[in-house]
Formats: structure tokens, C-alpha cells, sequence
């Protein structure tokens, strides 16, 4: 079965869902777009795992494949593998009315979005999303971008992909550790807009893993519907997000991304409660810890602090928090800097 859901931002397109659809990939695109040629963007350890399954379908369905294999990682995630890739897609003449596709996690799907949004003043692309992050998160709602030396993400552009197609199989094949950080996402999409689904995976290996990415995905989509391009409501995806930077960073990125969030959002909740909220630190924390992610700071308030305010979502001297108001019903709280720091202090950080 495949479910499909629809998002109308400056493009409309379709998130195709299904458990152990790879295979028909060709035959999907075939009822979309015309016959062209497609340059596959991938990383080394997805391609031997789904690369051919891809180039089969899509060859057998009409169209032409180029395949551009990097390393993966996020250090891949640069201006100069996305030249690699717009470089490659040169030599195979692909054209505007051609097509990119990302095979991979996260890091290939903004690096391919990125080099779509470029190359020849923009060309449309295809997400396969292979990680559970991509699939929930990255691969829907048009952000991608690189890495530059003075920051993560800092050069991108917002372009929404002509197509996400998802086989949550692929899923199968993750480190355990990659998957559970996915699931960071998914108790975060909880938190902040779903108390039905926050019960839901509070207990894990309980649910269907699909149904639960539908919804993720359900929920990602009306937050971009509501404001694509970031100036506002879209902001409640950084629930977590602020104080779980500053840890990855100040990890020197040993912790990951997901550990690293998974920890910012219970201080977000325990700095909620001391700003006037109800306090769920305890549920959140709870559901944190029983997918085997560690809570709390190794960083004190002054330096997660520190990092916070050379982060490029600071506007002026006020920072927005995304606080948990219920269970299900996170709101952006725009204060001083300062006022972060305090309330962090009163947190015991
Ligand atoms: N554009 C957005 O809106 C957005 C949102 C969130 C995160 N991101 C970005 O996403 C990136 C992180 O994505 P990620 O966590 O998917 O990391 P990733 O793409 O690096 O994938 C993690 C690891 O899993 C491997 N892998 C991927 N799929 C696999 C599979 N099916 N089986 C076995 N191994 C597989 C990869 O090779 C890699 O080693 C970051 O760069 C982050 O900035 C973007």
C-alpha cells in the first residue's frame, strides 16, 4: 500500500509512502514526468545497498541514469562535493528539463536540493529519503544547503523537491544509533503539536514505524504550508534545537545530532517551567530516556550561552524559545538573550 500526501508550498508535490516500494520507483515517475535523464546523488554506504534496485527501476520505466557516489558523512556536505555533483551532471548534459535525485540520508538530500536549486538557475529533484530523519524532517519542506568553515548550514537555498518518495525498508539497514536519532525528530514532532502521537511512541517498539512517519510527515507539512519560507510558525521545528546546537557544537560534534536535541528538549521543558509553564520535563524526559538517549548538560549555562548567541537564528538581543505550553502544543517565546541565560541558571545549568 502507498500512502500519498500532498504538500502545496510554491510547488505542489507529492510524499509518496510505502514499505517495500524501491522497486517501483521507475514506474511512479513514469506517471509524473516525462522521460529524461536523472543524476543520482548518493553516499557510499547507501548506493551498494539500494543504487542498483534505483537504476533499474528508473531505466526499466524509460529514463536515463547518472550516478555521483560520495563519501558519507556529514563532512561531505560542502560547497566542493556539490561542484563534484553539478560537475558531473555537466558532463552528462543534463539539462533544465532534466532531473537530480537524492539516494541517501539527510546530507545527500540538502547537498543534492542545494546543487538542484544552483545548477543552470535551478533544476526540479527527487528525495529518497534512506534515514529516518530524511524521512520526517529533511526531505520534506524544501530547506538544503552545505556546510562552510564558519558554520553548519550557512549556504543554501529553499526549493521544494518535485517528489519524495520513501520506502521505509531501507530504514532496516540503519546503525542502531542513526536510527534512534530519528526518533529524536519523531518525539519532537510529539511534543510540539501532537499529543496523540507523543503517547503513541512514548513506548518504543509498540507502534507501526510507517504509520507513525505518515504522520510526522503530516505534521512537517502543514508547518510548511503555514510558512515556508521561516518567518515564523516553522520556528516550532527548533523545539530542542537551540540548546541541543550549542551541545552538538560544543561537543565538537561527538555528540550527535539527535542525542544532542534529545537533551535540549528537556531543558527546553524545564525552562518552560520556570518561565510560568506547566512542567512536563518529567514525560519528556521520561520518553527520552527509554529510547536509550542520555539527558542532561555536560556544558554549564555560560557556555551553552555563548554558543547560542553566535547561532544564526538570534534576531537582535532576543532569542525565540520553542517552550512546551501542554503536551502537543509548543509556542514560540521571543526574550532577551539575557533572560535565556537567567532562566537557564535557574534550571541549575
Ligand atoms: N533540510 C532540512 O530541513 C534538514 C532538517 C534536518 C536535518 N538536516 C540535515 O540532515 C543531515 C543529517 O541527516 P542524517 O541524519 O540522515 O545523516 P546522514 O545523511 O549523514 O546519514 C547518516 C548515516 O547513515 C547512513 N545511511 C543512510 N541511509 C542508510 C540506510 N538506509 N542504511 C544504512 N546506512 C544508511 C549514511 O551513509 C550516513 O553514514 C544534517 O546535515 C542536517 O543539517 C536538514
Amino acid at each position: 500500500m502507498t500512502t500519498r500526501i500532498t504538500v502545496k508550498a510554491s510547488g505542489t508535490y507529492d510524499i509518496l509512502l510505502s514499505k517495500g516500494g524501491l522497486s517501483r520507483i521507475g514506474q511512479a515517475l513514469k506517471e509524473r514526468f516525462k522521460p529524461c535523464t536523472i543524476a543520482i546523488l548518493s553516499d557510499d554506504k547507501v548506493f551498494p545497498l539500494y543504487g542498483k534496485t534505483v537504476t533499474q527501476s528508473l531505466e526499466a520505466a524509460g529514463f536515463k541514469t547518472v550516478c555521483h557516489v560520495i563519501p558519507n558523512g556529514e563532512q561531505s556536505k560542502t560547497l566542493d562535493s556539490v561542484t563534484g555533483f553539478i560537475n558531473c551532471m555537466v558532463q552528462s548534459q543534463v539539462t533544465r528539463t532534466d532531473m537530480a535525485l537524492a539516494l541517501g540520508g539527510g546530507v545527500i538530500g540538502d547537498m543534492a536540493g542545494f546543487a538542484a536549486a544552483i545548477y543552470l538557475r535551478g533544476i526540479p529533484y527527487i528525495q529518497v529519503p534512506t534515514t529516518l530523519l530524511a524521512a520526517v524532517d529533511s526531505s520534506v519542506g524544501g530547506k538544503t544547503a552545505v556546510d562552510i568553515s564558519a558554520g553548519k548550514n550557512l549556504v543554501g537555498a529553499f526549493h521544494q523537491p518535485a517528489l519524495v518518495y520513501l520506502d521505509t525498508d531501507t530504514l532496516s539497514t540503519l546503525d542502531p544509533s542513526v536510527l534512534r536519532d530519528g526518533f529524536a525528530e519523531v518525539i519532537k514532532y510529539g511534543v510540539i503539536l501532537d499529543r496523540k502521537l507523543f503517547d503513541t511512541v512514548a513506548k518504543p517498539g509498540t507502534f507501526d514505524l510507517t504509520e507513525v512517519i505518515a504522520r510526522c510527515i503530516e505534521i512537517k507539512r502543514d508547518v510548511v504550508e503555514a510558512d515556508e519560507f521561516d518567518r515564523g510558525m516553522r520556528g516550532l521545528l527548533n523545539y530542542g534545537h537551540t540548546f541541543g546546537h550549542a551541545i552538538e557544537k560544543l561537543s565538537g560534534f561527538t555528540i550527535t545530532h539527535g542525542s544532542a536535541v534529545a537533551r535540549g528538549m528537556i531543558i527546553a521543558a524545564q525552562v518552560a517551567a520556570k518561565y510560568g509553564f506547566t512542567d512536563y520535563t518529567g514525560q519528556i524526559a521520561q520518553v527520552v530516556k527509554d529510547y536509550g538517549f542520555e539527558t542532561g548538560s555536560p556544558y554549564s549555562a555560560q557556555e551553552l550561552y555563548n554558543v547560542i548567541l553566535s547561532d544564526k537564528k538570534r534576531s537582535g538581543g532576543d532569542i525565540t524559545l520553542v517552550l512546551p505550553k501542554e503536551l502537543g502544543q509548543c509556542t514560540l517565546e521571543k526574550m532577551p538573550a539575557t533572560r535565556v541565560l537567567e532562566l537557564m541558571k535557574e534550571i541549575g545549568l
